[in-house]
């Protein structure tokens, strides 16, 4: 039998002897909350990483997330728990298929999704995460962007400035395009009161139910800030895994089984101590790309 608490006890023991920090996406096992020492969305995960000061990183997320990290901070140990856990909307895209996607459109500026490799985002001009898509594309106050690789991310922001023409890569998250229009409508029919909460990975036929669109803890806070009592979470299972542990006074419904993202939960208590005892799953990135990729996140990061 796995003893969470005795486990989370010897990590929180062994992070402060090794002076190491633990960071935790919303969509990760729970129990990853008892040893993080943030959790939250891309945005504000990367926040930490540019900003914390200890020598190691874990980071309890996927690939993508790491190496972000790693870039912010080239001169700190940056370990993932389990790597095979791997964003599959971020391997849609390689640098061959970024390079192309630029040619087909010379000269035309280009917004990459967090949700990328290191070399795919040394090719953008800046970064940008769901929690400040929109708002990154309107600071740039061109006409026409790339958007990579999220073809639904890209949709929505197109549509939120309809000044600006979004030319979309066809990437996509298959968990958040796995949640379908009946599923929406049946949870809807069954919490006919309840407050729908959508992630803008979704498609756009879905996203047309939201009562707010936005990133993991853009939906946690309406949760928490709202009046209502009921909401229908049209994202990853962790972000109702939460909110039920959290508020209890409210009630979450996932909006479908199928919305878990399998390589999130990867990680586990078990790989989180594992990883800090050997150092082992250490995330490198070539610094010639980390140096492009990093002006490309740092210009995002100085967006407010
Ligand atoms: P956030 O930007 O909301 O953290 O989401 C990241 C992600 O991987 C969504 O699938
Ligand atoms: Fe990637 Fe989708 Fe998983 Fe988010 S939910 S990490 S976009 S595969």
């Amino acid at each position: 039998m796995r003893n969470i608490q005795h486990l989370a006890e010897k990590i929180n023991k062994l992070k402060k002897e090794k002076n190491a920090v633990i960071l935790g996406h919303c969509y990760q096992n729970a129990e990853i909350d008892l040893v993080a020492d943030f959790v939250g969305d891309s945005l504000q995960l990367s926040r930490q990483a540019a900003q914390t000061d200890a020598k190691i990183i874990v980071f309890g997320g996927v690939y993508f997330m790491a190496e972000t990290a790693k870039i912010l901070s080239p001169e700190k140990k940056v370990l993932l728990p389990n790597i095979e856990s791997g964003c599959r909307m971020a391997d849609m895209v390689d640098l061959k298929q970024i390079k192309e996607f630029k040619e087909m459109y010379p000269n035309v500026p280009v917004v990459c999704y967090v949700n990328s490799s290191a070399e795919v985002k040394a090719e953008a001009d800046i970064c940008c995460t769901s929690a400040n898509a929109v708002h990154v594309v309107k600071s740039m106050n061109v006409p026409k962007v790339l958007f990579a690789p999220d073809k639904y991310l890209g949709t929505y922001v197109g549509n939120q400035l309809p000044d600006v023409e979004v030319i979309t890569y066809p990437g996509y998250c298959p968990t958040h395009l796995g949640i379908l229009v009946e599923d929406v409508e049946k949870a809807k029919a069954e919490h006919p009161e309840a407050k729908v909460l959508v992630h803008p990975e979704c498609h756009q036929a879905v996203t047309a139910f939201a009562d707010y669109i936005g990133s993991t803890t853009g939906i946690m806070k309406y949760a928490k800030e709202s009046d209502a009592k009921e909401f229908i979470i049209v994202t990853e299972k962790g972000v109702v895994d939460r909110l039920t542990r959290d508020y209890l006074e409210k009630k979450f419904y996932l909006v479908c089984k199928r919305a878990v993202c399998p390589n999130m939960k990867l990680n586990t208590l078990e790989d989180v101590l594992r990883v800090l005892e050997t150092e082992e799953n250490e995330v490198f990135v070539d610094e010639e790309i980390a140096t492009k990729a990093r002006k490309a996140i740092e210009r995002m990061v100085a967006v407010n």
